[in-house]
C-alpha cells in the first residue's frame, strides 16, 4: 500500500520495478493460453515475442499491485500480527474461509493453517497464479480455490463462515471497498459469521509541519525565477497526500470523525464534523486523518501519528494558506468523502474564529485539484452527446473478430493488414488483440 501521486486516491500505484511482472520469471507466466494452458502463441512466435506480449497483459492487469508491493503488506508486522491473531480468534476447524482481494494468498495461507476445511481466495490481479503456485507449495493446493475475478462477480456454493479482506489504501475510503465488503457480508456470509475487519474508526487532527507545507507555496507562489506559477497554487492545496506524521506534530488532541462498522454499512459516502478549541499557540499546516482498526473482538491496529509506522500512513488535507492559531481560538471543519466513479471526491471546509473574528473561512476539494475535473464531469452528463475516435473502430474490428473461433494471432495478422500504419509491426498488434481479449474475457468478472 505505497502511495502514488499526491492525491489522486490511488494510493496503491507506486511500486518498486523489481516485481516478478517484469523480471525474467515472466516467461514462467507468459507463455501459456489466456485460460492458463500452453498457448498457441508459443507455437507460433519466438519466445520473446511471446513473453513480451504477455507480460504486457500481465502488467496492465497487475496495475496498481505488483509483488514487491504485496510483500511489504507481508512484511508490515503490527498489521499482520493483527490480521493472523483475528484468524486465530475465527477460524475453526471445518470453517469455510472467504478472502477477498487474497493478493498472493497470506490470508488464505494462514487460515488453512488454522484449520478451515475450504478457503475461497478472490483476487483480479494476476498475482493470483503466484498464490496458487505458494498454495501448492505449502501443501493447502486442494484446500484454497482461487477466483480471478471480483469479490462482486463471485459466488459461491455455500456461504462463508468467516470473510477477510484488506480493501484500503492510505484510508479505508478507498475506491469500491465498502461496496464490495457490504455486497460480501449480504450476499456471501453465512447467518453470524465473522467480517474481519468489522470496523475502522477515522480521527483527524490539525498539523503542524512546514517542511510539509513547503511545497504547497514554493514554487507557486514564490519562486527564484521571477515567474508567475500562481495557477498551480489552488490544484495543490486542493490535493491530499499520505504522509507519516509524527505525535509532538499535531496541534490539538485527535477528534473522531467517523466510525465504518463492516456488519451494518452499505453508503460509501461519509461526512461529519470536527471541531477543536485551541490551547497552544501554533501554526496549522491542515489536517491530518487516519483510521484505527478493530479487526475483531480486542484485535487491531492504530495508524495514529507516534504509533508504530504502518503501510498505511496517514492522509494530509492542506489549508489554503498557513493558519496562525492562538489559545481559544475554534475552529471547526466539515469533511466529507463522496464515490464519484470509483474514486472519492474529498471536501474539506473549513472556519475558524478568534473571538467575534472570522480568521479563515477556507473552502476546499479534490474536485479542485485536478485541471479535468469540470470537463471530465461535463462529459458524464446524461445529456452531452459522446463522439468516438479512431480507436473505437480498431476496437470494433477486434471484438467482432473474438468469437471463440479465431485465435489472437489470425486476428491480430488481420488487424495488421486492415490498419498496416498503426500497427506496422505483427508484435504491435497481437499486443493489442491481447489486451482486448483479456478485458472481455469470458468469465473473468
Ligand atoms: C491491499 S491488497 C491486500 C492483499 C493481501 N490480502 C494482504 O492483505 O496482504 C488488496 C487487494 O484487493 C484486491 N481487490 C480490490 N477490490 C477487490 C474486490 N472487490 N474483489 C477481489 N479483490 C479485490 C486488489 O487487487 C489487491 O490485490
Amino acid at each position: 500500500m505505497t502511495v502514488g501521486p499526491a492525491g489522486t486516491g490511488r494510493e496503491h500505484v507506486m511500486a518498486s520495478d523489481s516485481g516478478w511482472d517484469q523480471g525474467s520469471d515472466t516467461l514462467r507466466f507468459a507463455d501459456v493460453n489466456l485460460d492458463g494452458r500452453p498457448g498457441p502463441l508459443s507455437r507460433r512466435l519466438p519466445g520473446p515475442i511471446v513473453t513480451q506480449a504477455l507480460s504486457c497483459i500481465a502488467m496492465a492487469k497487475a496495475s496498481g499491485y505488483r509483488i514487491i508491493s504485496y510483500g511489504d503488506m507481508i512484511t508490515d508486522q503490527p498489521r499482520m500480527d493483527a490480521y493472523a491473531r483475528a484468524l486465530r480468534q475465527s477460524v475453526r476447524p471445518g470453517s469455510l474461509v472467504l478472502d477477498i482481494g487474497a493478493g498472493t494468498g497470506i490470508f488464505s495461507l494462514l487460515a488453512c493453517a488454522l484449520g478451515a476445511a475450504e478457503v475461497h481466495a478472490v483476487e483480479p490481479n494476476e498475482a493470483i497464479e503466484l498464490a496458487r503456485t505458494i498454495a501448492g507449495a505449502n501443501g493447502y493446493g486442494d484446500r484454497i480455490h482461487f477466483h480471478q475475478t471480483l469479490s462482486t462477480a463471485l459466488r459461491l456454493p455455500q456461504p462463508a463462515d468467516v470473510i477477510i479482506s484488506d480493501l484500503r489504501g492510505v484510508l479505508p475510503l478507498f475506491q469500491h471497498h465498502i461496496a464490495a465488503v457490504a455486497d460480501a457480508r449480504r450476499r456471501l456470509l453465512a447467518p453470524g459469521g465473522v467480517l474481519i475487519p468489522a470496523r475502522d474508526r477515522l480521527w483527524a487532527a490539525l498539523i503542524e509541519d512546514p517542511k510539509l507545507y513547503r511545497p504547497y507555496e514554493e514554487p507557486w507562489l514564490r519562486n527564484d525565477f521571477d515567474l508567475d506559477l500562481s495557477a498551480g497554487h489552488p490544484l495543490v492545496v486542493n490535493t491530499w497526500r499520505k504522509i507519516n506524521a509524527k505525535a509532538e506534530q499535531l496541534l490539538v488532541p485527535p477528534a473522531h470523525w467517523a466510525t465504518l462498522d463492516y456488519y451494518t454499512i452499505e453508503n460509501p459516502d461519509v461526512s461529519g464534523e470536527l471541531a477543536w478549541t485551541v490551547e497552544r499557540l501554533g501554526t496549522a499546516h491542515g489536517l491530518v486523518v487516519w483510521f484505527d482498526a478493530e479487526l475483531a473482538e480486542g484485535i487491531g491496529f492504530s495508524n495514529r501519528p507516534g504509533e508504530p509506522e504502518l503501510i498505511y500512513g496517514q492522509a494530509f488535507f492542506p489549508f489554503e494558506s498557513a493558519l496562525a492559531l492562538e489559545p481559544g481560538d475554534a475552529v471547526r471543519v466539515t469533511l466529507s468523502a463522496n464515490l464519484v466513479d470509483g474514486d472519492y471526491l474529498w471536501r474539506w471546509d473549513t472556519r475558524v474564529r478568534s473571538g467575534d473574528r472570522i480568521k479563515a473561512n477556507f473552502r476546499q476539494s479534490t474536485f479542485y485539484g485536478s485541471p479535468l475535473a469540470l470537463d471530465k464531469l461535463k462529459r458524464r452528463a446524461a445529456d452531452y452527446v459522446p463522439l468516438a475516435d479512431d480507436k473505437a473502430g480498431i476496437d470494433r474490428f477486434v471484438l467482432e473478430r473474438i468469437d471463440g473461433q479465431a485465435s489472437l494471432g489470425e486476428i491480430a495478422e488481420a488487424l495488421s493488414a486492415r490498419y498496416p500504419e498503426r500497427f506496422a509491426e505483427f508484435k504491435d498488434a497481437l499486443t493489442y488483440c491481447a489486451d482486448l481479449a483479456e478485458r472481455y474475457r469470458a468469465g473473468s468478472e
